[in-house]
């Protein structure tokens, strides 16, 4: 029990106000929050080693009971696993916050009457702990919805689509550089800070149906999520994740710097604040330095954290056919990349998400992927007629534009191990599961102990 300091706190703390809690030392790495799970021990850190409960953040600003932290939850990475949402439905029946039909069903009509309509009515929820962005078609957009394959069949019209998504951390936010996961809250030219002010609004008025909260509200919220930084702490096999020269951890998380467009192969430097200063450096795929003192253990669970490692900053294979990078007419990059490696997309030192707002569609809304519980869209091109077909346009929902279609934000990779499932629609279950799609998508043709090793490196992270 001495890994997990903020358990007693988190189930004490719905509702709460105005307590704190210390930090506690955690094998030297002070950790405000420290929590078990699966792979080990979580821990986060904030800005000034204590978690304000009188935080905005934890504050009912809506109408319908949800605060910031009915659907963000540090336990898991600041973001919610579907076995917290089965386990709150059991708890409550089905009655918690987080089970609002506005956007935590399968269709914005449910039926709410009985614990069992409850149960079905919040199915994906419970299942892949994905919430409803129902979005318009935009306005002159380049396509029209012409058909929805709806498991739910909600009877929604055809302007707007409903897309099931993970809610993604409130955590190591200092690394973004492009605010959700089709990028709808980054303007261009605008800083990342206040992007996220404009998500706690948008967030506030839509997830808990409020008014806009004041401004000072709402830049105490976004003050407290900057300040987070979450890490796996401690591994069960390879134990203290910070030991023996490796750098796992929040401590040395929190003092890796960072500024948008920093390692990015293509020397993109987009004008926004907190964009590079320097000139163009070329791109070093070794994005991820923290276990390489690993490398000679006498543990064989920490050596294979260190060869996963390798393998994520060196191992290589062709990327092709990815709309936004090379996939299409007027992508940055002409042709496949022969000697791609997963970090040309995951490229911010240690932080491991696209260090450039860059969607990109690797496939995972694909049709070819679809599970019998997520919708499949038809979408036409207004000026070519083509027809394409997918389970979440993405980007395209934001932009209206037809090249935009399946496109998502590299994101963020540490605290894994605290959040499955993953990808935008959590479609899959376990890192392994990450790993064979990387295996399948770009034939990467990695043996079983290669990608047992991937998956103890992205466990650790
Ligand atoms: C009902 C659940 C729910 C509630 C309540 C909620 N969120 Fe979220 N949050 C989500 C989902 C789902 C996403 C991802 C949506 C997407 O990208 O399309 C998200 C994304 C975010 C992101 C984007 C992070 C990134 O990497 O881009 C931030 C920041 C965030 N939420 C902050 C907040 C704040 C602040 C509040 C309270 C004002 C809040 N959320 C309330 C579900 C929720
Ligand atoms: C061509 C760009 C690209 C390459 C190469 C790439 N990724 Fe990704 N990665 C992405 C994008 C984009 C997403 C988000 C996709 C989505 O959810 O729709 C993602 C998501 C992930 C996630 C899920 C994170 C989460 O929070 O759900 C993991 C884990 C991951 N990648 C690991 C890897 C590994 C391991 C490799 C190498 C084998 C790799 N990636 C190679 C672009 C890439």
């Amino acid at each position: 029990m001495r890994w997990v300091l903020g358990a007693a706190l988190v189930s004490t703390l719905v509702g709460a106000v105005g307590t704190s809690r210390r930090a506690g030392a955690h094998d030297g790495q002070p950790a405000a929050l420290m929590f078990s799970n699966a792979a080990g021990v979580l821990g986060t850190a904030t800005a000034d080693g204590r978690v304000d409960m009188s935080n905005a953040f934890f504050a009912d600003l809506g109408t319908n009971g949800r605060t910031c932290f009915t659907c963000h939850r540090p336990a898991q990475a600041w973001t919610i696993t579907p076995a917290e949402v089965r386990d709150r439905f059991d708890r409550t029946g089905g009655l918690d916050p987080i089970f609002r039909a506005n956007d935590g069903s399968n269709c914005a009509a449910a039926d709410l009457s009985t614990v069992e309509s409850r149960r079905r009515s919040f199915s994906a929820l419970l299942n892949r702990g994905v919430i409803r962005v129902e979005l318009d078609v935009p306005m002159g957009a380049e396509f029209e919805i012409v058909d929805v394959d709806d498991p739910y069949r909600c009877g929604a019209p055809l302007t707007s689509a409903s897309m099931y998504r993970r809610p993604l951390p409130t955590a190591n936010l200092s690394f973004l550089s492009g605010v959700m996961w089709d990028g709808r809250a980054s303007k261009a030219g605008r800083a990342i800070e206040d992007d996220l002010i404009a998500q706690a609004l948008d967030a506030t008025e839509g997830h808990a149906q409020g008014v806009p909260p004041l401004p000072a509200q709402l830049r105490e919220i976004v003050r407290f999520e900057l300040g987070l930084v979450t890490a796996q702490m401690r591994d069960h096999g390879a134990g203290n994740l910070g030991a023996a020269g490796a750098r796992g951890g929040t401590a040395p998380l929190s003092r890796q710097s960072f500024c948008i467009g920093i390692n990015d192969p293509l020397g993109m430097r987009p004008p926004v604040p907190g964009a590079c200063l320097a000139p163009t450096t070329t791109f070093d795929p070794v994005v991820f330095t923290l276990f390489g003192a690993w490398q000679d253990s006498h543990s064989p669970e920490r050596q294979a954290i260190a060869r996963g490692e390798a393998l994520f900053n060196t191992r290589r294979f062709v990327i092709d056919n990815v709309p936004g990078l090379n996939g299409a007419v007027g992508d940055p990059v002409f042709g496949p990349i022969q000697s791609g490696t997963c970090t040309i997309c995951h490229d911010t030192p240690n932080a491991g998400n696209h260090s450039v707002a860059m969607p990109l569609n690797i496939g995972i809304a694909a049709a070819s992927r679809r599970g019998s519980d997520m919708p499949l869209y038809t979408l036409r091109n207004l000026w070519t007629g083509e027809v394409v077909q997918t389970m979440d346009p993405g980007r395209a929902m934001v932009t209206g534009r037809w090249r935009d279609i399946g496109k998502f934000k590299g994101p963020i990779l540490r605290a894994l191990a605290a959040r499955p499932p993953y990808f935008h629609d959590g479609s899959a279950a376990t890192l392994e599961d990450v790993v064979a799609f990387y295996d399948t998508r770009f034939n990467l043709r990695l043996t079983e102990s290669e990608k047992a090793d991937l998956v103890a490196f992205l466990r650790a992270l």
